[in-house]
């Protein structure tokens, strides 16, 4: 089920054509971030093409995403393995045969589970990193000529594990940082074409796959230790795709976009004496000049 709709053009900042004729293929359209992103770009007048393994799973998705706005077109373009670069080269010349062109890149397909280094599987980590890194890199080198001929714009969905150590997520944060380089590197490569490429790092989003992973327990308590006090939505990946999509971003590249409320920033940090600490602080009416 789609969560967006039309109240998010109606309330939006973004004037509702800001993507007005412009074509997104997405890897991943049919997950709950990735999906969330084409929401937004097609209700604010994008046609789009979602990528997946699954065909049924790709193919509804693409259905409820084309009715959120009146002549919408969403292709689902399922059996697609982003590992295989020929497979995505016949999704992209698909896209183009039935959409006319690509403008927009979403490199959002990932694979994620818990393991701890021990358990691990050589075959385990780089299934990981095939899928994540290998296959956002296969997504440019196939849509690469309609970059180039559009002076399109490319974003990565990456992650902000890396930042620092964590446990049971070696392969993935190997693979996000992998992510962040290929697109700084594309970014100054490909910024002379007149292509962008930024990565979009979501921190803890409720209601997501990675989230209900990784986060899951503890999280009503759990939402305190965020600066902004609250777990992401999945509005808030919206919000932020639309920016690095839009033309007010047209001086931006080679940038990641963090959006987790700040909690990255705390680190260790983020133990039992936070935010309290700081409430106390701030509840003395007798600030120092
Ligand atoms: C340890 C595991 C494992 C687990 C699989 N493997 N699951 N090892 N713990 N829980 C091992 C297998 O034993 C095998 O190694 C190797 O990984 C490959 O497994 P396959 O099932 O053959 O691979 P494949 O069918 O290609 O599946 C890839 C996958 C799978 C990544 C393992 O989970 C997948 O397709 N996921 C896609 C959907 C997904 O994960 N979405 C989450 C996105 S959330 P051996 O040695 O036995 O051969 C997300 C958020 C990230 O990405 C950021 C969070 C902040």
């Amino acid at each position: 089920m789609s969560t967006l709709d039309q109240s998010f053009v109606k309330n939006s900042v973004w004037k509702p054509d800001l993507f007005k004729g412009k074509v997104a293929f997405v890897t991943g359209g049919a997950g709950t971030i990735c999906r969330v992103q084409v929401e937004a770009l097609v209700l604010l007048g994008a046609n789009a093409a979602i990528i997946g393994r699954n065909p049924e799973k790709t193919e509804k998705a693409a259905a409820e995403i084309q009715a959120l706005r009146p002549g919408a077109k969403v292709i689902g373009i399922g059996k697609v393995d982003v590992r295989e670069v020929e497979q995505l080269a016949a999704a992209a010349k698909k896209t183009v045969d039935e959409l006319g062109k690509i403008d927009f890149v979403i490199a959002g397909a990932a694979g994620n589970f818990l393991s701890d280094f021990n358990h691990l599987s050589a075959n385990a980590f780089k299934s990981v990193v095939s899928i994540d890194l290998l296959g956002s890199y296969n997504t440019i080198k196939a849509t690469f000529s309609e970059l180039k001929k559009n002076k399109g714009v490319i974003l990565f969905v990456s992650a902000t594990l890396h930042y620092y150590g964590v446990p049971f997520q070696s392969h993935v944060g190997a693979a996000k940082a992998g992510i962040d380089a290929l697109s700084n590197a594309l970014a100054v490569e490909l910024g002379p074409l007149g292509i962008r490429s930024n990565c979009i790092a979501p921190g803890a989003i409720a209601g997501t796959e990675g989230f209900d992973r990784l986060v899951q327990s503890g999280s009503e308590e759990g939402q305190n230790k965020v600066p902004l006090a609250r777990w992401g939505t999945t509005k808030d990946i919206a919000e932020a795709t639309v920016y690095l999509f839009s033309p007010a971003a047209s001086y931006v590249t080679g940038t990641i976009q963090v959006v987790d409320g700040g909690f990255w920033h705390l680190g260790s940090f983020a133990g039992d004496f936070y935010p309290s600490v700081i409430k106390q602080q701030n509840s003395i009416d007798n600030p120092k000049l």
